[in-house]
């Protein structure tokens, strides 16, 4: 493979090899899918919500101190990262029960949790991504124990950032998913995108959702929203 050439890709990204072996162009998609694939569209201004969203996030992230592998955004649509090996394990955090944990759990959506709680799911589409334990990764060998507690710690400080962050804009982090990758010396790095697609905002005064709800529920305005989250954001 050469510069220029795409590696992989994804649901809602295009990865590219650059000049340089270490560094990725990533280049964000107008298409939005969920629950595994099986509702698919096309949202036109999305790709460019997402990665200038989640550029400020991990600007913001890198300035608390919290190593990710975003390098810059060198365009609209497109950012260059350091090429890590993904971790195949989705972190979610959450504060707020909704979602699949809410109906797993019969819990009524909005509850706030007694403490903020970290899962892991298993990255594998054919298995529709499933809840595992620590016991689950370590004979999966997904990664190390040492691995795993810094996707906790690391997962955490995040949340405690992003949370504080967000409420000054009267925004709730409600839960999110985050994707870590193995650098080529061996560090643990955040990877992958935070934005309306991987995470849960709600409005704190009207409760209405600005994120990727909207389109998994035909809730409509679901580019709409994620402008509005970064409109407060700053941008313009
Ligand atoms: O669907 P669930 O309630 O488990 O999602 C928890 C959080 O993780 C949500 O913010 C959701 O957007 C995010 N998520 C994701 N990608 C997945 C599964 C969940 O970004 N494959």
């Amino acid at each position: 493979m050469r510069p220029g050439d795409m590696l992989y890709e994804g649901k809602a990204k295009q990865l590219f090899l650059t000049e340089d072996s270490a560094v990725l162009r990533v280049k964000y998609k107008d298409s939005a899918t969920a629950f595994n694939n099986q509702k698919r569209a096309t949202l036109e201004g999305k790709g460019e919500m997402n990665n200038r969203i989640s550029t400020f996030f991990f600007e913001l992230l890198n300035k608390k101190g919290i190593a990710n592998h975003f390098i810059k955004a060198i365009s609209p649509l497109e950012q260059l990262v350091k090429r890590v090996e993904i971790i195949p394990i989705e972190v979610v955090v959450r504060n707020i029960a909704a979602g699949t944990m809410a109906k797993r759990l019969g819990i009524a959506e909005g509850t706030k949790l007694k403490h903020t709680i970290v899962e892991f799911y298993y990255k594998d589409d054919a298995l529709g991504d499933p809840l595992i334990t620590e016991e689950h990764i370590s004979v999966l060998e997904l990664a190390t124990p040492e691995q795993v507690a810094q996707l906790r710690e690391q997962a955490l400080r995040v949340n405690e950032v992003l949370s504080a962050f967000l409420l000054e804009l009267n925004i709730i982090l409600v839960d999110f998913k985050l994707e870590f990758g193995v650098d080529g010396d061996g560090n643990v790095l955040l990877a992958d995108e935070i934005s309306p697609d991987t995470c849960r905002f709600w409005e704190k005064e009207t409760g209405e959702r600005l994120d990727k709800d909207r389109f998994r529920r035909d809730m409509g305005q679901v580019v709409e929203a994620y402008h509005e989250i970064w409109n407060r954001l700053g941008g313009k």
